[in-house]
């Protein structure tokens, strides 16, 4: 009994210690952000991705303000879900909710998602672009780019184009997109953009991040004056199902469930600093900037490269069919 007590103890002090190594920086303690229960009424916001992890923890709680919540996601069922569970939490006073398929994996998807809504929605208050894939093995979209550069990249492009006209006529309106500090292992490769040549999924998956912060450099600097902000974060570790495709072996799964227990932020701490910028009055004017925990995060110089984003945009424009 007691050698087995023991055992357990040195096994699980281990784990926390690696954990302890593995994510150094991790400011577990998280403040919830509290803003009257009206906030955002009247207001309409899109966030892709919202039927699981962050996504799904924003819409709650921009549900929870009375916003008309546009849940943008790729399956109807897990969507209707999700819904479900956020209506319920939120309240008897509660906004409103509509899912809309959108699959940013197919550029014919992401342009009927957006004929929709420029048909059927007067205004767009806020986009969040959440959505995002992790470390997958090598797969193309419909259009033929790597997966995680084209759905956490390419996909949120065309989208926001796309959106870009309404968002303009509904200022002051503002973009939040949701990177990684995993974009600090990356660099945009832009001989192979689609990794054809070689696929190493962890600096794939940092490619698309740190095209994300490109992106929001880019356009920010495209939208000065127009009304239209645009700024990035990144939410921290978080326990969600974002790490579906990463193998754990099957003994080690219980204990990185505890670790991540102990370690990782909830959905709802995660959904802090995107929910900070799509209703704080703080941040009303600024633009092209990243967050972490509510506050400016300083930036590695690759993401704050002025010519590297132009070409980012340029390749990217041309990639998803808007110029030739
Ligand atoms: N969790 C973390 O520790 C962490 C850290 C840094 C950054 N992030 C970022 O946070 C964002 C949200 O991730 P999460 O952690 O909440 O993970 P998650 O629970 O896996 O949620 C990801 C969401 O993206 C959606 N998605 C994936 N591929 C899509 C596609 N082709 N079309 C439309 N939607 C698609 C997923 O839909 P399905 O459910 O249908 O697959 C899901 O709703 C991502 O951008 C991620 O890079 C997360
Ligand atoms: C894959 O990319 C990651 C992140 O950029 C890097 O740390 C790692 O060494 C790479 N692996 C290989 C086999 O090149």
């Amino acid at each position: 009994m007691s050698t087995a007590v023991l055992v357990a103890a040195v096994v699980g002090g281990g784990v926390l210690f690696l954990m302890r190594r593995l994510f150094p920086q991790q400011k577990k303690v998280v403040k919830l952000l509290q803003y009257s229960a009206d906030t955002m009424r009247g207001k309409t916001v899109i966030v892709t991705g919202a039927n699981s992890g962050i996504g799904k923890a924003l819409a709650g709680e921009l549900l929870k303000l009375q916003a008309r919540v546009i849940m943008a996601c790729r399956d109807q069922g897990s969507a209707e879900q999700a819904a479900q569970d956020i209506k319920k939490q939120a309240g008897p006073e509660q906004g409103e909710v509509v899912i809309k398929h959108l699959d940013l994996a197919s550029l014919r998807s992401v342009r009927k998602f957006c004929e929709e809504i420029n048909a059927e929605e007067s205004k767009i208050d806020i986009l969040v672009n959440n959505a995002g894939i992790f470390r997958c093995p090598y797969t193309k979209t419909e259009d033929g780019f790597e997966m995680q550069l084209g759905v956490n990249h390419l996909g949120h492009f065309l989208l926001t184009h796309l959106l870009l006209d309404l968002l303009k006529r509904s200022t002051p309106s503002r973009i939040v997109v949701v990177s990684s500090k995993l974009y600090k292992s990356g660099h945009i490769n832009f001989d192979d953009l689609n990794s054809e040549v070689n696929y190493n999924k962890s600096f794939c998956y940092s490619q698309s991040k740190l095209a994300n912060l490109l992106f929001t450099l880019e356009l920010a600097r495209q939208l000065e004056g127009t009304g239209v902000t645009v700024n990035a974060l990144t939410p921290g570790i978080v326990r969600t199902r974002l790490g579906r495709h990463v193998q754990i072996p099957l003994l080690a799964k219980p204990l990185f469930y505890l670790a991540s227990l102990v370690f990782f932020r909830s959905p709802l701490e995660g959904a802090q600093t995107p929910l900070y910028l799509a209703c704080s009055p703080e941040v009303e004017g600024v633009s092209g900037k990243c967050f972490a925990d509510c506050e400016e995060e300083e930036l590695m110089a690759k993401a704050t490269d002025d010519q590297a984003a132009k070409k980012l945009w340029d390749i990217s424009s041309r990639m998803v069919g808007l110029t030739n």
